[in-house]
């Protein structure tokens, strides 16, 4: 654990077999917030069946976008991906590979360990100062995780595989990565260490040690109190396809709270959608090239990391203010108690879709619906057998 670092360049097409060897409950593979064929997203019982012990199913997309994506199970996921069914998806551009350091560190907790990458202690890694660093950082958890680097200035220059415009310099900040979101932060090796905290646990992160240094050198700062960085005002403006005053073709509204619902024939406790538990939760139907607007609206007392398949989102507004930084097209964001985020996409992918709560606990309580495009029953697609 986790599952191999999976890597490919711009342009190239990805092919991926799954074998499930003794996983009794079922196994998918979904590429979280990559742009893949629905047909290839791996929502177990929506665009595939669980592939069962001794079967296999092969998964064969291009690698269109560039940045920093995962990949995890997606049948019973709230346990499988809790036990380690998940793994790192990066693709680089074309005709500019990685230069320097460039570490891929998916974030996992086992009980009250957290593992960074495949280590569950601290890892130090020697670079020679000026070397430009880049951390891919992903939140495999279910709740959020929080980051500091210490040592030197960097850039948050990546959000959901996504380049930031124009970010500026951070330093004693802390980043909040929702589950299932990455962030990829990038500077140059500093004279002195560098050293990437998440939660503040001094026990654990990533030691950068420039070349010739005797030893791990000064204390670590305590970074527990460093303010939380505001995303909507990092970075700087630029012109977006559409905006809040643009003309919606759809527009949806999702109230989240946790209530009592029917969730089938039964009521229980659930984590709802508009007071529905999935699967009672209404599909959301969007034509293709619709212009669509979600309104999500945090009415409980949990955070919802939401996460829609197969499209990445423009945010519009939180709490009725529209960001005045960088536009921030996310998969994976944390509505918090209280919040209402607006958040628009172009209806460019076909399919079935997925749209979600990715505390995986919640999303196993109810907390999701589908998304259709009208005229499509089904992307399953031909023979992927073995
Ligand atoms: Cu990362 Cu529906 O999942
Ligand atoms: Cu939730």
């Amino acid at each position: 654990m986790p599952g191999p670092p999976i890597t490919a360049t711009e342009g190239d097409l990805v092919e991926v077999t799954l074998r499930n060897a003794d996983v009794e409950r079922g196994v998918t593979v979904h590429w979280h917030g990559y742009e893949v064929p629905s047909g290839e997203d791996g929502a177990a019982g929506l665009t595939q069946e669980a592939v069962a012990p001794g079967q296999e199913f092969v998964y064969r997309f291009p690698a269109s976008q560039v940045g920093t994506y995962w990949y995890h199970t997606h049948q019973v996921s709230d346990i499988g991906v809790r036990m380690g069914l998940y793994g790192a998806f990066v693709v680089t551009p074309r005709g500019s590979p990685p230069s320097g350091l460039d570490l891929t560190l998916p974030v996992h907790a086992f009980g009250s360990t957290t593992a960074l990458g495949d280590q569950d202690r601290a890892v130090e890694r020697r670079v020679a100062p000026g070397t430009p660093v880049r951390l891919r950082l992903v939140n495999t958890d279910s709740t959020p995780r929080r980051f500091t680097l210490d040592g030197t200035p960097y850039r948050l220059v990546a959000v959901d595989g996504r380049d930031l415009n124009e970010p500026g310099p951070l330093g004693r900040d802390t980043l909040v990565l929702a589950a299932g979101g990455r962030y990829d932060i990038a500077f140059a090796m500093p004279a002195g260490p560098a050293t990437l905290l998440v939660d503040d646990d001094h026990a654990g992160g990533l030691r950068l040690l420039p070349d010739g240094s005797a030893g791990p050198g000064a204390g670590v700062a305590d970074t527990a109190g460093w303010p939380e960085l505001d995303l909507t005002r990092y970075g700087a403006p630029a012109p977006t396809p559409f905006d809040a005053s643009s003309r919606f073709d759809r527009r949806f509204t999702m109230v989240l709270d946790r209530t009592l619902a029917l969730a089938g024939r039964t009521p229980k406790y659930a984590q709802t959608v508009n007071g529905r538990a999935f699967p009672s939760t209404p599909t959301q139907v969007v034509r293709e090239n619709d212009l669509v607007l979600m309104t999500i609206v945090n009415r409980g007392q949990d955070i919802h990391p939401w996460h829609l398949h197969g499209h990445a989102v423009l945010v519009l507004s939180r709490n009725d203010r529209a960001p005045t930084g960088s536009p921030l097209y996310v998969d994976s964001f944390d509505v918090r108690p209280g919040d209402v985020w607006q958040v628009g996409f172009r209806a460019t992918n076909p399919g079935l879709w997925m749209n979600h709560c990715h505390d995986l606990s919640h999303f196993a309580q109810g907390m999701a619906l589908h998304l259709a495009y009208a005229g499509i029953t089904t992307p399953f697609h031909g023979s992927h057998g073995g």
